[in-house]
């Protein structure tokens, strides 16, 4: 009841669509009995010889308005559920999306992008066919049965009580049709387990080509299809005894109830009686059936905002310990540091350890480490992704935690390792950085991240669409663009995590000399692994495990026999490795 509630609130005005929806799809349900009653008055009237040509006309018209009404009122209760229905779809893609605008930056690190659109999808669409097809349904299938058994026992209790007994026998063979409960939970885990095998069997299918392997590579897709079978197969088993049994109860109940009437002396209003009886029963059994179908529905609807909330619960952003509404405006240009800080993302492994450390403003630091050794973590903690770490980070004197992630993130840009680009034109997914950025300050921007000659080579320039025309950029060149929205946003602290890693040797040293542009003006952090960078940047922070193992210039880094020495030396090997491939 509290699930419908909430879902009438979702429908917000459109509630009372649904509700008239309601009211109509129970006036076509009495409708439809209309002719089952002109019937049983046309029997009753003829047995005592009181049928003529204009009673027939009557109970004729009675009998065809009825359905032409029926019909009519359910078409218009179904347009209606369905105003109602859309508006509860809208309204639960808005609630997902307040959602995804309101949740910690974090959830984004934890659930796939595909599962996201998936469970939001699924459940308004669920939530939707639920209000607008079965609600009308659930109303005709509840209110058929109660008229029709009513009116049958104000006709003749027996056939009353025989029909309620008939009704609770067929109910209770449905449960039994539902199978072995335990079957049946095997029978939706393999369910999930081929359609995630399948998922990665299509994802795997371009590596079979590459590798011209044949396909039987993918045992677990094979298994999974097998195991599948046997549980459809077992589930369907276990149902059948119950399935028989209620196709012949319910076939046997009207010769049941000729028999019971043949053993009775058979006057007219028995007759009467009987026939209706028989006529209407069958109706109380199929539209309970349906009652029964409907209620697997009914059940996934009511969970369905459930799901969508459960999906976010985890990630909820913590507020501010100690809320700051006002915060100086120059806040950001004061140093950053990290006071024994320490986070790990689950209990089982510790992502950064005791870490402290002082980043001077409009300087560049540069986080090296081996991969896995906690660079990103720091930089998602800046960003105050994650609050729940022991220790204090502070921005000048304001501690981060009294922050919440949108204050954060209006003086921080972050261009994570997997930044991508929009499907739109350049300039539109410039503006993303800055919405009122002059094109002035645009050109220049370019200018700063070397990315004119990119631009150049674009047929429409900054007017290109990317994704149409089969206009796709690199890995290397989106990276290059969004160095160039750091430049246009207005942050001043910017964290650019592996910005280089996808990029060739030539767009390396345009991408330096931008970097290095780009410490001249702000706060700048720099998560690499190549090493190169490190030889301009004011300060270099070694990690290694989650532990930050060395700090200091490049200079002072080299003359200690540390981790950071280890690391450019067998840097060079591999350089050196690449420069005597060809010989
Ligand atoms: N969302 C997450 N949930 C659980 N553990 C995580 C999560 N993200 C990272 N980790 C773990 O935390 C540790 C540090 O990860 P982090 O992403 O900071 O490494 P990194 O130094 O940036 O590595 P890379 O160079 O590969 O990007 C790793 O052991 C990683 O497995
Ligand atoms: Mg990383």
């Amino acid at each position: 009841m509290k699930n419908l509630r909430r879902i009438l609130d979702i429908a917000g005005d459109h509630s009372k669509h649904l509700y008239g929806s309601i009211i109509l799809s129970a006036l076509s349900a009495i409708l439809m009995l209309f002719p089952y009653f002109s019937i049983y008055q046309l029997i009753t009237l003829s047995s005592a010889g009181q049928v003529s040509v204009n009673v027939l006309k009557k109970y004729g018209a009675l009998a065809l308005g009825g359905i032409i009404f029926g019909i009519i009122t359910y078409f218009v209760a179904l347009w209606l559920s369905h105003m109602a229905g859309f508006r509860v779809e809208k309204n639960i893609r808005k609630y997902g999306i307040n959602q995804l605008l309101k949740i910690s930056l974090s959830f984004f690190d934890n659930e796939e992008s595909g599962a996201i659109r998936k469970t939001i999808d699924d459940n308004a669409s669920l939530t939707h066919s639920f209000v607008a097809h079965n609600i009308p349904d659930i109303v005709r299938s509840v209110v058929g049965p109660v008229i029709i058994l009513g009116s049958i026992f104000m006709i003749n209790w027996f056939y009353g009580v025989l029909i309620v007994a008939i009704v609770i026998v067929s109910l209770y063979l449905l449960k039994k049709m539902m199978g072995n409960t335990n079957d049946m939970t095997h029978y939706m885990d393999a369910l999930d387990e081929m359609n995630s095998a399948s998922t990665e069997f299509i994802r795997g299918i371009a590596l079979v080509k590459l590798f011209a392997v044949p396909l039987t590579v993918f045992k677990k897709f094979r298994a999974s299809i097998t195991n599948y079978a046997q549980w459809a197969l077992n589930y369907s088993f276990s149902a059948r005894r119950a399935y028989v049994i209620n196709q012949i109860v319910l076939e046997l109940f009207p010769l049941l109830l000729v028999f019971t009437l043949s053993k009775r002396a058979m006057n007219a209003d028995h007759f009467a009686g009987a026939l209706f009886c028989l006529l209407v029963s069958s109706q109380v059994v199929l539209l309970l059936i349906k009652v029964m179908y409907i209620g697997e529905n009914l059940t996934l609807a009511m969970q369905a905002l459930d799901r969508v909330d459960n999906m976010f619960v985890k990630h909820q952003t913590t507020p501010p310990s100690e809320s700051l509404s006002t915060i100086p405006a120059d806040f950001a240009n004061d140093r950053l540091s990290f006071e024994n800080v320490t986070f790990s993302y689950d209990s089982k492994k510790t992502a950064l350890e005791n870490i402290s450390f002082d980043i001077s403003p409009q300087r560049m630091t540069v986080i090296v480490g081996a991969s896995g050794s906690g660079k990103s973590t720091v930089a998602r903690l800046i960003i105050g992704a994650y609050k729940n770490y022991t220790g204090r980070i502070f921005i000048g004197k304001t501690e981060i935690k009294n922050l919440t992630e949108n204050q954060l993130m209006s003086h921080i840009t972050y261009v994570s390792q997997n930044s991508r680009l929009f499907s739109r034109s350049i300039l539109e997914n410039l503006q993303i950085a800055n919405p009122n950025a002059s094109t002035q300050q645009i050109d220049q921007a370019l200018k700063k991240a070397c990315c004119e000659d990119l631009i150049a080579k674009l047929p429409k320039g900054l007017e290109t669409l990317l994704g149409e025309d089969g206009i796709y950029l690199s890995g290397g060149e989106q990276q290059r663009l969004a160095l160039c929205q750091a430049f246009l946003s207005a942050s001043q602290i910017v964290i650019l995590d592996e910005v280089t890693a996808s990029i060739d040797t030539e767009n390396e040293s345009q991408m330096q000399l931008a970097i290095s542009k780009l410490a001249a003006e702000k706060t700048l952090i720099v998560i690499d692994h190549k090493l190169k960078i490190t030889k301009d940047a004011a300060q270099v922070l070694v990690f290694d495990q989650g532990k930050l193992v060395e700090s200091g210039t490049h200079k002072e880094l080299v003359s200690r026999n540390g981790k950071y020495r280890e690391m450019i030396r067998m840097h060079e090997q591999t350089q050196q490795w690449k420069l005597g491939e060809g010989k």
